[in-house]
């Protein structure tokens, strides 16, 4: 095993620890020592640390709301740009730790839409074990370029059927590649430990970006934390800031496939949103709304923020301060997803100009730049001109309205949590005891309370592998 582990205290508080210079490591090299760049902190160039983590404040101008918007920006983690290599490394230690995991002769599969699976394989690599990425076929040429740079065999990317909203068909081949007993399936959708480091890390970094921009006006408040839900570990963020802030947790997803809204189905392309199914990690009695957005919107503002000709419209003749739109370079499509949610959600509770929305950009624009240009072709076969970017602007953002947003009753959040027993105990054979104990919220304390033993565990394998833990600063 290479590398020293480092705990999810460290990685949640990563000043808090001394640390070692990475300013000679490559950030997307497969070094271990990016095990130690796996957190929210890392700074524009990715190779030092920043105290505030990377965020983008989104004046009125753009948004229409009041509120202000702030963004975390997840495309400063190492390897992948995205945040998922946070949830990758974290269900791969509690296996490594407790003896589950040999990565001499275990191969880690982990499904995936597409960044998870990434993350996975990094993390694979640099501590020494084989990983198999499981994603639909259909997601971003960019996804499948990197991958084919990072396994050591072709064989370890494993196509399955459809897009974004198949997360079954995902599931089925993981149950097929489970009969070999070497495949260790860490399933994102199921594994508290995402959970666990969304509670830790993403909380902490989203707490420390209010406090950054509290400190700017006293009166803030935090009123929300609004995420689109994948496997619904970034979401567990909110319950840490409700523990602080007394913050609403609002869950995201695509209009085209409104699970959490009226039981729904269908295709979208919010790429990142694994849909159809509630997962077992989503601690859904503590959400408070569900927002849905439609992917036309989403495609239409990637265009608009992420083409030549739409970024000189919003200077030229909106207005808006150029280094913001180089800025929207950090903003991929469910980030957009979720920036459209946290307008809605303003605008359904009125929100004033104390009340700030905080939200997530889990990856950045260039992982879709194939997508904008085939949207280009398809919706714009003679170009996107500005009249074009003034439509999508006045379509797409200035006529934003609170439709599809549901404020959670307990009817409701009753309705969306039992529609997880058909994926989890009928279809994955999860004991009803299980499901049923995740309604309570002693069951969510219970486990944020098993964190500090995580890490002691995590300190206790360095040491017994030979690794002295790092020195933290106290
Ligand atoms: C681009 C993107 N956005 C959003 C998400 C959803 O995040 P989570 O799985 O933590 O709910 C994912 C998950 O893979 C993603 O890749």
């Amino acid at each position: 095993m290479k590398g020293t582990l480092p705990t999810w205290s460290e990685l949640a508080e990563p000043d808090r620890h001394g640390g070692e210079d990475l300013s000679t490591v490559d950030p997307d090299a497969p070094e271990p020592a990016n095990l130690w760049r796996v957190h929210w902190f890392n700074d524009a160039k990715r190779t030092g640390r920043s105290p505030v983590p990377a965020h983008l404040v989104l004046p009125p101008e753009i948004t229409g709301v009041d509120s202000p918007i702030v963004v975390l920006i997840g495309r400063r983690f190492p390897m992948i740009s995205a945040h998922k290599v946070l949830a990758a490394y974290a269900c791969l230690v509690p296996r490594l730790v407790t003896g589950q995991f040999d990565p001499a002769r275990d191969r880690a599969v982990w499904p995936s839409t597409g960044n998870y699976c990434r993350g996975g394989v990094a993390i694979s690599r640099i501590l020494g074990c084989r990983g198999v990425a499981v994603l639909p076929a259909g997601m971003s040429r960019e996804r499948f370029d990197w991958l084919r740079d990072w396994v050591s065999d072709p064989a370890d990317i494993v196509r399955t059927p459809g897009t974004e909203s198949n997360v079954k068909e995902i599931y089925d081949r993981c149950a097929e590649l489970a009969r070999d007993p070497d495949n260790v399936i860490l399933n994102q959708f199921s594994e508290f430990a995402n959970y666990l480091i969304h509670y830790r890390c993403t909380g902490h970094a989203v707490d420390r970006v209010f406090s950054h921009v509290k400190a700017t006006n006293r009166s803030y408040r935090l009123a929300a934390f609004v995420s689109a839900t994948g496997s619904a570990g970034t979401i567990a963020a909110g319950d840490y800031l409700k523990t602080q802030h007394g913050s609403r947790t609002v869950a995201v997803e695509a209009l085209e496939c409104p699970t959490m809204l009226q039981n729904g189905y269908g295709e979208h392309n919010i790429q990142g949103i694994g849909d159809k199914h509630i997962p077992l990690i989503h601690n859904v009695m503590n959400t408070d709304a569900v927002v849905g957005v439609s992917d036309r919107t989403t495609d239409a503002i990637n265009h608009l923020f992420g083409s030549y000709v739409g970024r000189s419209y919003l200077v030229g003749r909106r207005q808006i301060d150029p280094v913001l739109v180089r800025q929207f370079d950090d903003l991929g499509i469910s980030g957009l997803a979720n920036i459209v949610a946290s307008i809605k959600f303003a605008r359904h509770l009125d929100l004033g100009p104390d009340d700030v929305v905080m939200t997530v950009a889990t990856d950045g624009a260039s992982m879709y730049d194939t997508e904008r240009r085939s949207y280009e072709e398809r919706r714009y076969p003679q170009g996107f001109d500005e009249v074009n970017a003034g439509e999508v602007f006045g379509r797409h953002l200035e006529a934003i309205a609170d439709d599809h947003v549901l404020e959670l009753r307990h009817v409701d959040r009753t309705r969306i949590f039992n529609l997880g027993y058909y994926t989890w105990v009928e279809q994955q054979g999860v004991s009803l005891d299980d499901f049923d104990r995740r309604r309570d919220q002693r069951f969510w304390q219970g486990l944020v309370d098993t964190i500090p033993s995580w890490d002691r565990l995590i300190d206790e394998f360095n040491e017994e592998v030979g690794h002295a833990p790092r020195r933290r600063v106290s």
